[in-house]
């Protein structure tokens, strides 16, 4: 390798002198003696004093400059010729009224006896690679400001594993007191064994797939276990080369804890309505009884006895003849109405008959009392498990009271059938239809409540309307109990 003083020779040999590499070079370049004279100028350095490089040396820099920097220009000097050591100055300088950086080098030049006979310059314009440098720490301050007030993790790793970025709340769940404790470290560095090997295996998935992945994980935060929920995704360079992963975590502890208690306590509400319901069935099925049987012996024996009595009275007395013959009347009014009231409460025909007989009913009645026309369509065979019947009992009765309350129908059909272990229920009218506003709307405990006996045995319902087209109700449950709740 060759050095300065065989550069030299070599340029001076080929007759350039080594002022040619300085014509050159893009830098300012200048020598000036201890008395400021100027020795050499190059033609930059030549443009920017304002003249030629052949009328420049000779004179001295205090004439060519204003005063207060002709003192700055030889303060300076004056240093290197005093100190005899290199003097690097970076200073910001009004340029026709554009503010410009310029980095300057002093450099002593000595004789042969080691004596400073000369300062060379080299004056360079630095001001894009400041602006690009202020560009970059702004947009780094930018980065650190967002990432370190987001309020949630975020990190983001080499292909090893390293970690590149992490922000402060990350640097916190780990327990490190800043972001840059962690850079370089990896997760077997950070979390428990299990815990790492299965970030690691997400990373490399990620990597591997080049696909977000959303996962709802565990993560021990000093010592104690923590719900996160992350965005892990892979980082492409602009030619589409994975360079790393990033992460984006979540802390859903208290989320899920809510969530948690609200199905619990869901849960229980369920289990208290199911059990209001079947109280409430069981003291419908036992005042039914009463009514019927004491009720209905009583009237039936008052029925007799007035019979009786009727044969007793003189064939003179009209007025009692008359009174008997109207309390013999009432007795039977009575015992219709006592007849209605039990099978309102519980028809017996659902326990004597079974569903499909007490759904025929329902209908006949639907269409003694409406000017509606109630078809329905039940398997001969049909044979279901006692706590289904009911139920669904109860679910048509209601969805028959809708339909003569709301629907404004001509016509409504009831059809049940079982298939496949299922068995299901479908009650379809021809009004007005139900709109997705009152499926939806609060208050409507009648919907509410059938959805609430179907779901707690494990089925489906589902309501549909269109407009002019009527109204469906569907239903669909396990005929074994798989009871949810
Ligand atoms: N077959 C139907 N046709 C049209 N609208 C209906 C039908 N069934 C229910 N609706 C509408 O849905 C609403 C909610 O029904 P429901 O929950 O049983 O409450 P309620 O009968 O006490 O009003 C009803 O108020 C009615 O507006
Ligand atoms: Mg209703």
């Amino acid at each position: 390798m060759l050095d300065i003083a065989q550069i030299g020779k070599l340029l001076a040999e080929t007759g350039r002198g080594l002022a040619s590499l300085f014509e050159i070079i893009p830098d300012m370049v200048f020598a000036m003696d201890r008395e400021e004279r100027i020795l050499y100028v190059n033609e930059i350095a030549a443009q920017a004093m304002g003249g030629k490089p052949a009328d420049l040396v000779g004179r001295k820099q205090r004439e060519l400059f204003l005063p207060a920097l002709a003192d700055r220009h030889s303060a300076a000097i004056q240093q290197v010729f005093r100190t005899g050591e290199i003097l690097v100055t970076e200073n910001q300088h009004d340029l026709h009224r554009k503010p410009v950086w310029i980095d300057t080098r002093l450099v002593p030049f000595r004789d042969a006896g080691g004596r400073v006979v000369a300062v060379v310059g080299f004056v360079r314009d630095v001001s894009e690679r400041r602006q690009a440098q202020a560009t970059i720490e702004l947009r780094e301050a930018f980065l650190r400001g967002m990432l370190d007030n987001f309020p949630h993790m975020v990190w983001f790793k080499d292909p090893q594993g390293k970690f590149l970025v992490v922000n402060q709340p990350f640097a916190d769940a780990t327990g490190k007191a800043r972001p840059s404790d962690l850079i370089g470290l990896t997760d077997f560095d950070v979390w428990p064994h299990e815990l790492a090997k299965g970030y690691v295996a997400d990373d490399e998935e990620v990597m591997r797939t080049r696909q977000q992945k959303q996962v709802e994980e565990q993560l021990s935060v000093h010592g104690k276990i923590r719900w996160v929920e992350t965005f892990k995704s892979p980082v492409l360079d602009a030619s589409g080369n994975v360079i790393g992963t990033t992460g984006l975590g979540r802390d859903i502890t208290e989320r899920r804890r809510l969530q948690e208690e609200q199905r619990r306590s869901r849960e229980q509400l369920r289990a208290l309505a199911a059990h209001v319901e079947s109280v409430r069935e069981q003291e419908r099925v036992r005042i039914a009884r009463e009514i019927h049987d004491e009720l209905g012996q009583s009237l039936t024996c008052m029925g007799m006895d007035l019979a009786f009595l009727d044969k007793q009275i003189d064939s003179g007395n009209h007025e009692a003849a008359a009174r008997v013959a109207a309390l013999v009347e009432l007795v039977k009014d009575t015992i219709r109405c006592v007849r209605r009231i039990s099978s309102e409460l519980r028809p017996s025909i659902l326990d004597d008959l079974g569903l499909g007989a007490a759904v025929e009913w329902l209908a006949r009645d639907v269409e003694a009392r409406t000017r509606m026309t109630c078809g329905v369509e039940v398997p001969e065979d049909l044979a279901l498990p006692f706590d289904l019947a009911t139920p669904l009992f109860r679910i048509c009765q209601e969805a028959l009271t809708n339909v003569t309350r709301h629907a404004q129908a001509t016509a409504v059909s009831i059809r049940l059938a079982t298939e496949d272990g299922h068995v299901s229920l479908v009650i379809k009218d021809n009004g007005r239809g139900i709109t997705d506003e009152e499926i939806r709307r609060h208050g409507s405990l009648g919907l509410l409540g059938m959805k609430e006996r179907v779901e707690l045995l494990g089925g489906t319902l589902e309501v549909k309307g269109q407009p002019g087209e009527g109204t469906t109700l569907a239903i669909r449950m396990p005929l074994e109990a798989n009871k949810s709740g």
